[in-house]
């Protein structure tokens, strides 16, 4: 058990269809400071108010941060979380990657069910909404020197949440973007940092300009092979396979898109995970072999992708409609999450 310091005063539950993504937050959070020396230390459940930091604090001005995004979700009376020790340890690769002190995941998995258990009430029940957890650690040293921080701070925040486009689950418009680069071999693509969506801003304004919702990378070396979304990964299926980046150290190792090549490969059909060129898929296109795209993310779940844009190209997948593929797939992925499905694999964790 770790702390707990009561607030004196309980906010109102919001009505969470009206209120999207990420924008309310809950009672309380979790919090734990690490100093060199000492390691990790206070963990404790605190009233959710705003944290204050040094102006000169290392990750506003370098960057040494990282985070997590999993959610919990109700069933019946229970409340359970989607695979959160698979979170939990790749905010563990997320550290290795940034130097940041690795956590105790067995330590922050009681916290968090005990967040979780404090924060029950907030967990909304209509399909398709969920609490959204967000864990981050960040550098917290006082110092204008560019090095390896001291001291980080943990927290876990929560959020209650409907779908995280607006539209909901409907096809979305994907720009394939051929100037900007997000992430390259031997950089920071793999781990879940705030550079890696700072460096997708731009591009993702562009994008909205020219009526697409979001922007799809491709290597930053070639301008060929296909990367990620940035908030999601992105997956195809050709001719009657399911075929979708390989991890190379430059897109995130999804812990939906694992999901989904886990239950694919179930469901009897052939999965690949390999370089795919953004010839290919045109090529793909235009003999009829692309039947389906969809990303996937803890946020997006399954989220079909109607329109591909890619230089002057407008490819129109399956009609602009949602790909019988992506919609099995949601299907089963809500189903378990809402309890309707029975958790064969052990990915719900209940709290
Ligand atoms: C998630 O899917 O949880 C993410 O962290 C993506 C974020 C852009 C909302």
């Amino acid at each position: 058990m770790v702390k707990f310091v009561e607030t004196k005063t309980l906010k109102e539950k919001v009505d969470v269809s009206t209120i999207g993504f990420g924008t309310h937050f809950t009672d309380y959070m979790f919090e734990m400071t690490y100093d060199e020396g000492q390691g990790w230390h206070d963990a404790q459940i605190v009233p959710y108010e705003e944290i204050k930091v040094s102006p000169a604090n290392a990750t506003l001005h370098y960057g040494q941060a990282i985070f997590e995004g999993m959610k919990a979700f109700r069933q019946g009376k229970d409340v359970v979380i989607f695979r959160t020790k698979d979170h939990l340890n790749r905010l563990n690769n997320s550290a290795r990657i940034l130097d940041i002190p690795p956590i105790d995941v067995d330590l922050v998995y009681d916290a968090l069910h005990q967040l979780i258990t404090i924060e029950k009430d907030w967990v909304p029940n209509k399909k398709g909404q969920s609490l959204y957890i967000r864990p981050f650690i960040f550098a917290d040293d006082p110092f204008l020197g560019v090095s390896v921080s001291k001291r980080y701070k943990f927290y876990i925040i929560l959020s209650p949440v409907a779908a995280y486009y607006a539209h909901g689950f409907a096809p979305v418009k994907i720009m394939v973007e051929d100037t900007y680069v997000r992430a390259t071999k031997g950089g920071l693509g793999e781990a879940k940092t705030p550079a890696n969506y700072a460096a997708s801003l731009h591009a993702g304004l562009e994008a909205h300009k020219n009526g697409y919702d979001q922007v799809l990378w491709l290597d930053g070396v070639h301008r060929k092979y296909i990367g990620e979304v940035g908030s999601m990964n992105i997956l195809f299926k050709i001719d009657g396979k399911i075929v979708t980046p390989a991890l190379d150290g430059t897109i995130l190792n999804g812990i939906t898109r694992r999901t989904v090549l886990a239950v694919a490969k179930e469901w009897g059909m052939e999965v690949e995970e390999r370089p795919i060129t953004i010839d290919e898929l045109v090529e793909d296109y235009e003999n009829g072999k692309l039947e389906e795209v969809f990303g996937s993310g803890t946020a997006a779940v399954i989220s079909p992708v109607g329109v591909l844009g890619y230089k002057d190209k407008v490819m129109t997948i399956n009609d602009g409609k949602i790909g019988p593929f992506a919609q099995k797939m949601f299907n089963y992925i809500t189903g378990l999450q809402s309890g309707e499905e029975k958790d064969i694999h052990g990915f719900i964790d209940k709290v």
